[in-house]
């Protein structure tokens, strides 16, 4: 059955939180926690290995009231039973979403149009298994008889970020394959990564859920010329794999129909990375790590689907991030990982929320009267504190920042992870208490500054605080914690898709520049330029006259 459709802003709860916020809108979060000293134990949450402190947010009990009022109003109960059900929530492009199922119970019964999704979910993943032993343990070789080192995986969007940051985010567990990743149609990127490789023993997994996409084909194109320089044609099928639903073209491609791992048209590009999308992610990690991923995934699964919303780790965090994009007028928003670990996933949730969130009609297809997606951004913390953070300190923005933080390092460095994790507290610390005038002239006249110097400074040094955090500390990075964790912001952007009450598993936003660049090339591949706008025009002609 299709999502109900209801604009949040016709809802009882958003006037009374439109209200609310004008009482709100100056309320100093340091002046609540000395006033109510149960702040924090009434907005937190801990569940698995993961404490969820949200008490640094500029909210009360009634904010939490009528945010989960309003998650009632837009039918969101509703909603998450449709998505885990396998219903067609994703109407414009008539699919299922069910990235949920490739990492459900063997024991499940997930049905699409009437056939149950688990037993050929089973049979890819025994395939990504056996697959990825026979290529550890060098069962599966090259042309020439030796064992492979070396793995390419060329895809590019969901087809490359969520296996490049899960490959970067469990390095500790990494095994003796060297895993690179070619994404952009560049060439020079293409070429660097070309540099370090030997044909023999190298292994490319061609990521594509359409085998359409300009990029993938493009580069694997030119990763076969290279490998036909030393190889034959017929031992294109030992090194190329593919991961496709177009399996007609993977076959043109010159791959073995054995080798290519099937996914489902049931499962967006941006939340593949579960699926045989995920197959370098297991090349590089072993079979067991990446189970262990989707076990994690699916624990957090089974948390959104059965919590109350108000112990709901991603229903709450998708409510207080509502909370301030629509009542706030915030426009983005940090994510600030305290491990150097996980320095891809701000740009893979990038695709995650801005891809499905970034829309602008309801759907009821009409344009929406209200703020939708969030922009995401951010770098592992401490490097971003040293980078931006000033901005989030004093600018003149409100960005609400998620920290991430684990309790125990990997390597069991305790000074550097004391000294990083001192950081992690800290910054939200001064983010919501800021520093006051008094304190500042205190320090002054410590160092004994004159006054006419101290009336000057003193501006530029208070910080105003009062910036909302949400602090997530985790016990430790392990590949079941990462698969909780990514799985926790899939759901956030899906809660934040029904209230807004926009479809958030589409992409058409994508296209028209697409085909522009389809037929630009022609104009420079033949060197013509056609009608432009005289911008375009005078650019394309430079480009071609000093090309
Ligand atoms: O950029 C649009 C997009 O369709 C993404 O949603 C997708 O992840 C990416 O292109 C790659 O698509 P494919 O896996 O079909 O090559």
């Amino acid at each position: 059955m299709a999502l109900q459709n209801t604009n949040p802003t016709t809802t009882l709860a958003w006037q009374k939180l439109q209200k609310h916020f004008n009482e709100m809108q100056n309320a100093s979060m340091s002046v609540m926690f000395n006033e109510d000293n149960t702040r924090t134990s009434q907005f937190h949450l801990l569940w698995n290995d993961f404490l969820v402190d949200y008490s640094k947010n500029i909210i009360n009990k009634e904010t939490m009231d009528l945010l989960l009022e309003l998650a009632n109003e837009t039918q969101l109960k509703d909603a998450i039973a449709k998505y885990f059900d396998g219903d067609i929530i994703n109407q414009t492009e008539n699919r299922a979403v069910l990235h949920t199922a490739l990492r459900a119970k063997e024991t499940s019964i997930i049905k699409v149009d009437g056939e149950n999704v688990i037993p050929e979910v089973f049979e890819v993943k025994n395939k990504i298994k056996t697959f990825t032993n026979e290529v550890l343990i060098g069962d599966r070789k090259g042309y020439t008889g030796k064992p492979f080192t070396d793995i390419v995986n060329i895809g590019i969007g969901g087809s490359d970020l969520g296996p490049v940051m899960v490959v970067e985010a469990l390095e500790y567990y990494k095994n003796h394959l060297n895993v690179h990743f070619v994404s952009n149609v560049d060439g020079d990127h293409v070429n660097e990564v070309i540099k370090k490789l030997n044909p023999e023993t190298t292994l490319f997994v061609i990521v594509s859920k359409t085998f359409t996409t300009q990029e993938t084909l493009t580069n694997s194109e030119t990763i076969r010329e290279w490998f036909l320089k030393s190889a034959k044609q017929e031992d294109v099928a030992k090194h190329f794999v593919a991961v496709s639903t177009n399996i007609q073209k993977v076959t043109e491609f010159g791959i073995n129909p054995e080798n290519v791992f099937p996914m489902w048209d049931w499962v967006g590009g941006r939340f593949s990375l579960w699926s045989a999308v995920g197959l370098s992610i297991s090349l590089a990690v072993g079979f067991d790590n990446f189970d262990n991923l989707l076990a994690g995934a699916n624990e957090m699964d089974e948390h959104f689907k059965t919590a109350d919303f108000d112990k709901n780790i991603p229903v709450v965090l998708a409510l207080l991030s509502i909370w301030y994009n629509n009542f706030f007028g915030s426009e983005s928003e940090a994510l600030i990982p305290y491990t150097q670990y996980l320095q891809k996933l701000a740009p893979y949730l990038q695709q995650g929320t801005m891809e499905s969130n970034g829309k602008s009609i309801g759907r009821d297809g009409k344009p929406v009267d209200y703020q939708t997606g969030t922009i995401i951004w951010g770098e592992p913390g401490t490097n971003a504190q040293h980078a931006f953070f000033q901005l989030i300190h004093q600018g003149t923005k409100l960005i609400p920042t998620d920290f991430i933080g684990f309790v125990k390092p990997l390597y069991g460095n305790e000074d550097h992870h004391s000294k990083l994790m001192s950081n992690f507290f800290a910054q939200t610390e001064a983010l919501m208490n800021g520093k006051t005038k008094e304190k500042v002239q205190a320090e002054f006249d410590k160092q004994g500054l004159t006054e006419e110097k101290a009336k000057f400074l003193l501006p530029f040094k208070v910080f105003s605080g009062n910036k909302p955090t949400n602090t997530i500390l985790i016990q430790k990075l392990t590949p079941k914690t990462l698969g909780s964790l990514v799985a926790l912001y899939e759901h956030k952007i899906f809660v934040q898709g029904i209230v807004w009450n926009i479809f958030s598993y589409d992409q058409w936003g994508v296209e028209l520049g697409k085909q522009l660049a389809n037929s630009i090339l022609d104009e420079i591949q033949s060197k013509r330029v056609n009608s432009h706008d005289s911008s375009t025009a005078f650019l394309l002609n430079h480009f071609l006259k000093n090309k």
